[in-house]
Order: C-alpha cells, then structure tokens, then sequence
C-alpha cells in the first residue's frame, strides 16, 4: 500500500489514516492508498467497521489541483468514492481543518460523519471554474436540498462544523480527541449492529419535490446573467440529481466536470490559485523577518488611514501620525469611521473595536514615532515631501527598524538614500482603499536588506496580503503596466474610438470599469500635475495624447467634478459631445483621420500592451516570474480572475503572435510599440511564459 495512507488496526475498527502533507490533497499516491486501504479492510473478517481520518493540518482539503487538467490516473477520485459507500462494512469519516471539494466528497461517501468543532467544510470548485466531480452534486442536495446544496457550491464558501451539523451534513460534533470520539462512534455502530448507511440511498433533502424544483428554478434565473459556465452547470447536476438515478445523475455530473475543467476559464483559475501562492517565494523569504509589534503610520489621508486600520484589526499596536491637530482629528475620524462600519456590517464585533482602538495612539511629533519598529510613509506623492519625512523618521527611529515608503512612482533608490540606513528602507505599496485592496507590491531598492523585505512580506501575511516583490521602476510593476495601458487607450480615442467604446471593450473582456471610467473616479488631477511636471524631460518624438490635458483645463477632474472623460448625472456615465468635440480638435489638430475599430481589436491592442510592457519587466528582472505580474494584475486593478493575468492571457494568445502585433500596431506609435527584448529568445526556444514561473 502506498505510505500516503496508512492502515492501523484497533480490534475491529481499521482506520485508514491519510498523511500526505502539506494539505493531504487527494493527488494519486492518496486515491491509491484510500482504495487499497479499503480493500484490505474489507477483505479482513475481523474488521466490522472503518474510519477514515487525517494527519496533520487537515483531511483532505480537496483534488490536487495540480492533476487538473491532465490525463486522469486510475483509481479516479469518483470511483474511490464509490467503493467507500458501497462497502458492505459501515465507514465514518472524521473529519478536522478543511475538508474541502474532493476532501469533502469523500466524507459525503461516508456512512457517518463525524467533526472537530473547528473543522469547516465545503465544496469550493466553482472558484476553479469547475464543479464537485466526485459525487458532490449528487450527494449534497440528498442530505440537505437542493437550496442549501446550491447555496454551498454557488458560493463555494465553507461552512463552520455546528453550522453543518445543523443542516444535516455532520451527524457529531467533538471539541477534542476526535481520532477517539470516531473509534467510538465505529464501535458503538458495531454494538448496535448498524447497516451502512449509503449517501446515494439518503432522501432527507427531497422529501419536498415542489421546494427543490423552485430552488433549483430560482438558483438557474440568478446565474443567467453570470459570464462563467461553473454555476449555471451546478444547477443542472442538482437538479439532475432529483431527477434521475444515482448512476446516472453522476455520469450527468462527470460529463459537466470534464466539459468545465477543460474549459480555458477554469485554465486561468487554476493559474490565478497557484501563482497567488508563488508569488510569496521571493529569496528574501529565507531571511528571519525583524519582530514588528508597534507601526507607525505617517500621514492620515485616505491611504495612511487605511493602512493604520488594516494593522489595527491585525493586531498591531498603531501610532497615526499627522503635521498639526485638524489633519490627526480627520485621520482618527477615518479610522474610527471604518470601524463603524465593520461593527455595523457584521466583520467586528463592538469589543474588537475597543480593544483597537486602544492601540491606536495619534501624534503630531515625530520624536513619539521612536519606538516603533515598522514606519509607514503615507504622505503626499511626491519626491521632496516624502524625502522630508524619511529624514525625520531616519533621525527618531530606534535601529533596526524598517522604514516603509509607500509611494507609487517615485524612485525607492533616491528616496532610500536621503537616509543614513539605506539597507532599512523598503517600498511598501499597498493599493486604494488599503484595508480591501488585497496587494501589496515590495518594492526592493539596491540596498534593502533581505530581512526588512521579509518583514513586509511577514507584515502582508498578518495583514491578508498578497505580497508581490517589484524591483525599482518607474510605477514598479502595477503603474508601469497601467500606464501603457492608458497610454495606448488614448492612442485609440485619438485614432477614432470613443472612450465609451474604449470602456466597453474592456468590459466585455472582463474587467470591472473601462480605463476611462476608472481614470473618472480617481480623478484626472494627480496625473495631470505629474504630466506637468515631467513635461519638460519629454521626448518631443514621441506620440504624446493631449486630450487628457484639454479636458484637465476645462475644469473636467472626473467624477468629483461631475465631467471628465463622462458627464455624470449622479454616479451614472453619460457619453458627452463637449468630450467628443475636444477629441476632435486633437485629431483635426495633428491631421489625425479617424478610423473605426472592432471591439474585439480595441481589447486585443490593450492586452497586447500590457504582455509587451509585462515582458519588458521580466527582462529587466523588475519581476521574478510572470505570474508575478499576473498576480499585481489580479489583485490590484480588476483584471478579471478567469483570464489569469495579461501574461497567461499571452501565453493563450501566442508569443509569436505579440510580437507580430506589436510590429503590427507600430504605426500607431512607432515610439511605444517595440517588442520587448526577451520574445524573440522566447519564439525561438518555444518558451511561454508559464515555462518561467518555476525556481
Ligand atoms: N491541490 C494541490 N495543492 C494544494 C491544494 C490542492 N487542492 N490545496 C493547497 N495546495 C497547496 C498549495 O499550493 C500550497 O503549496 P505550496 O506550499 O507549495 O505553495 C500548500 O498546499 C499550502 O496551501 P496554502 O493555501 O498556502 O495553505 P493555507 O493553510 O493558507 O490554506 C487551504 C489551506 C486548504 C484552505 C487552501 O490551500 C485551499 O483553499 N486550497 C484549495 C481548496 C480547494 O479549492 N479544493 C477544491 C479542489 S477540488
């Protein structure tokens, strides 16, 4: 029998104990030794019952994901579960950490089941673009119905033991020992002479036919309008699962599964859950992070409040600090404000709230700042203020504490070396709004020391960040990107789409809002002041986009303002002739003819930006791997999760492919549509960029 499941005997219980760290996921060695576990226990006279257990963290917390999508290796997931209920001896399943997807469904096959009342369970596939393939839809709606079943597989959200055993999924909770409380619960089923109980033969959750039917009727109306197959398919195998026989009802499944996961959808969320994951393997990961128990946070807008309250619900001890008493009053009214709002939501309880405020201290000299042992500079972007403050907190801080600049664009080297601890200094960028926003870009300069980077990154776990370590460059990974992106958006207004076609396209392709009506709601002025700014280092060869400008002088800052690249009534977007026509005197300016362009050609162009500018910054090292900047993508701006990020967008495209459009779209602007250095290696190696994701 293969090691990841070993077989112990207790008189007549044999408990199959599986121990495949780290998450026992159910990958092949596990499926071999579940069946051939089984086997010897049902060959075994003297055994009358059999548990199912695991080491470690958790029972089996799903499929191995890694298996999808290739070739299937026997014994299947399906018919291990299927073995397990029709074993003629009765079998419990016990069951603690997170017995999710295919874990879960082999507790469904179960006779009994029994949990640890930390234990959660679910069946998250949907999230992979997928669904429960081993008997999950078919059993789940047997115990509980078709609602509760949907509900569960629709969200993919785990449910708490007590709650579960209260639908019916659990039949025992324990507070401990569980291996013990099993054995018992085994035993005791052998006293009593008890028959297995087969899920399939179950029909608790449709007693009421009419109730299941409108469920399933209601779930299939809510998931007309969703793009993404998984849900829409779980309908139909729930309903399948009242209507037709067990057997049938899971070929019914099987084919849906194998139709989904197939599927290029559920090729990007895979992508999107692994690289998630990798992004926190940066080198600097080996160092041992400095001990961080008191942030200081400087600068009380809305980012700096963000971040302090974010620290404050992780438990760390927060000092706010502001220039004089009104700026501090507004940042504490932030925090305090966001908390308010938690409590009234349901995220925190009245007494977490005491209990952070309580650590939070607000002051107004830097000298308060000196026993902190992580600072976060959260002030205006630009160079000359944010130098000021690293110079102050240089001058209080105690040694060895991490100076953290949170600046978008601006140089982390130059910033880094107005102080005397270079080494200690790090960018820390977290996005807007700070405590929902789940990236944080590490911004690593020449000197940063490798335990100040591994104190962010220890920081951006607490925090329930994803961490993504950028070199320094202009935006670093994320703004850089972004900034091809609207650069090449205005290329397209100017050339003859609309900035509502322009949004359209990019919506069809998935994103949340068009780059046009983001740039609306975070206002046109930032930007504008920095254009100004870098106006005079400008190359005058190069293709510059005025309308920006145009729209920018005629008071048009964005939503705020009600117009911008939109005129707004109320928060609605309405196309506006005045943009239109200040667009047409940019192009009947430089003699620019308007041409028409496709959707799908508008999104393609901006895609292609983004991969060619991504690949830029894979061979300049900015980024350790692609799915690094698919992960910024992800978990930063929008970028829609099933696509997995421009760089697995352009691994599906082609790398010969980007590069020929690239040269193709070169008259648009010869300047900015330049191949990245590093395709031509690739064509001519026939790498993809998941080829570079590994080591
Ligand atoms: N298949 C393959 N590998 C898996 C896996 C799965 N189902 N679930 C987790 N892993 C791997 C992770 O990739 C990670 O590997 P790494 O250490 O090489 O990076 C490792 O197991 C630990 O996972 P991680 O997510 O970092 O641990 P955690 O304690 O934060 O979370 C879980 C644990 C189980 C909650 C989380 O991993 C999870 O949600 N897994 C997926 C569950 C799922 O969707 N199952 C349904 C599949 S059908």
């Amino acid at each position: 029998m293969a090691e990841a499941v070993r077989l112990e005997r207790e008189d007549e219980v044999a408990v199959l104990v599986i121990d495949s760290p780290p998450v026992n996921a159910l990958g092949l060695a596990v499926r071999a030794g579940l069946a051939d576990g089984l086997a010897a226990a049902l060959a075994d006279d003297g055994v009358k019952a059999i548990v199912i257990r695991a080491e470690g963290r958790t029972f089996p917390a799903g499929a191995d994901i890694s298996e999808f999508g290739k070739p299937p290796q026997d014994p299947w997931l399906p018919e291990v579960c299927n073995r397990i209920e029709a074993s003629p001896k009765p079998v419990v399943a016990a069951v603690h950490g997170t017995a999710l997807g295919g874990g879960f469904e082999v507790a469904l096959s179960a006779h009994w089941r029994i949990a640890l009342a930390s234990a959660k369970v679910g069946l998250p596939e949907v999230t992979l673009g997928i669904l429960p393939g081993a008997g999950g839809t078919q059993r789940t709606p047997r115990l509980i119905g078709a609602e509760q079943a949907l509900d569960m597989m629709i969200s993919g959200k785990p449910v708490p033991a007590a709650k579960a055993l209260a639908m019916g999924l659990l039949d025992e909770v324990v507070d401990d020992d569980l291996p013990g409380a099993a054995l018992r619960l085994a035993r005791r089923l052998i006293a009593e002479g008890a028959a297995p109980r087969p899920t399939r033969d179950r029909r608790d959750g449709m007693r009421d036919a009419v109730a299941y039917e409108q469920a399933v009727a209601a779930a299939r109306k809510a998931q007309g309008a969703n793009r993404l197959p998984g849900p829409r398919r779980i309908v139909d195998c729930v309903e399948a699962a009242l209507l037709l026989p067990f057997d049938q009802g899971l070929h019914f499944e099987r084919t849906a599964f194998q139709e989904l996961v197939a599927s290029p959808e559920a090729a990007g969320l895979r992508h999107a859950f692994f690289s998630e994951r990798r992004a926190a393997k940066m080198p600097e990961a080996a160092s041992p992070a400095r001990p961080v128990a008191h942030v200081a946070v400087v600068g009380g807008g809305l980012m700096g409040a963000g971040i302090a309250y974010a620290c404050l619900s992780a438990g760390y001890n927060v000092s706010l600090m502001e220039r004089d008493r009104e700026g501090l009053a507004r940042g504490l009214e932030r925090i305090a404000k966001l908390q308010e709002s938690a409590v009234a939501k349901g995220r925190m309880s009245a007494a977490q709230r005491e209990a952070d405020w309580a650590r939070l201290s607000g002051v107004m000299d830097m000298a308060q700042l000196a026993g902190a042992d992580l600072a976060i500079e959260a002030v205006f972007e630009d160079f000359d203020v944010k130098a000021d403050v690293l110079r102050g907190l240089d001058a209080v801080l105690k040694p060895g504490a991490v100076l953290a600049t949170n600046t978008s664009y601006l140089d982390v080297d130059a910033l880094a070396a107005v102080t005397a601890r270079p080494a200690d200094v790090v960018g820390l960028h977290f996005f807007s709004p700070a405590h929902v926003m789940r990236l944080l870009e590490i911004v690593v300069g020449k000197a940063t020391a490798p335990d100040a980077v591994a104190t962010g990154l220890a920081l951006a776990k607490k925090l329930g960040k994803v961490a993504v370590r950028s070199g320094v460059c202009d935006g670093f990974i994320g703004n850089r990107i972004l900034t091809a992106y609207r650069q090449v958006a205005e290329f397209l207004v100017e050339d003859g789409a609309t900035p509502a076609q322009v949004d359209r396209a990019m919506r069809a392709f998935g994103m949340p809002l068009g780059p046009f009506e983001v740039s609306d709601m975070a206002g046109l002025q930032i930007a504008w002041a920095r254009r100004k700014r870098l106006a005079a280092t400008r190359d005058p060869a190069k293709r510059y986009v005025a309308v920006a400008d145009r729209l920018c002088e005629a008071g048009r800052f964005g939503q705020s303002t009600g117009k911008g690249w939109y005129r707004y009534d109320g928060r609605k977007a309405v196309e506006d002739p005045e943009v239109l026509a200040i667009i047409e005197a940019e192009r009947a300016a430089k003699g620019i003819t308007p041409r028409s362009f496709a959707d799908a050609e508008i999104s393609t162009r901006l895609m292609v930006a983004m991969a060619n500018e991504g690949a830029r910054i894979l061979a300049e090292g900015i980024a350790l791997r692609p799915s690094d900047i698919d992960v910024v993508k992800l978990f930063g701006y929008g970028f829609p999760r099933w696509e997995g990020g421009p760089m697995h967008w352009a691994d599906g495209f082609g790398i010969l492919q980007l590069k020929n459009a690239v040269q193709d779209y070169a008259e648009q602007a010869p300047d900015f549509w330049q191949p990245a250095p590093n395709l031509d290696a690739m064509i001519l190696n026939g790498t993809r960029f998941a080829d570079l994701n590994e080591g």
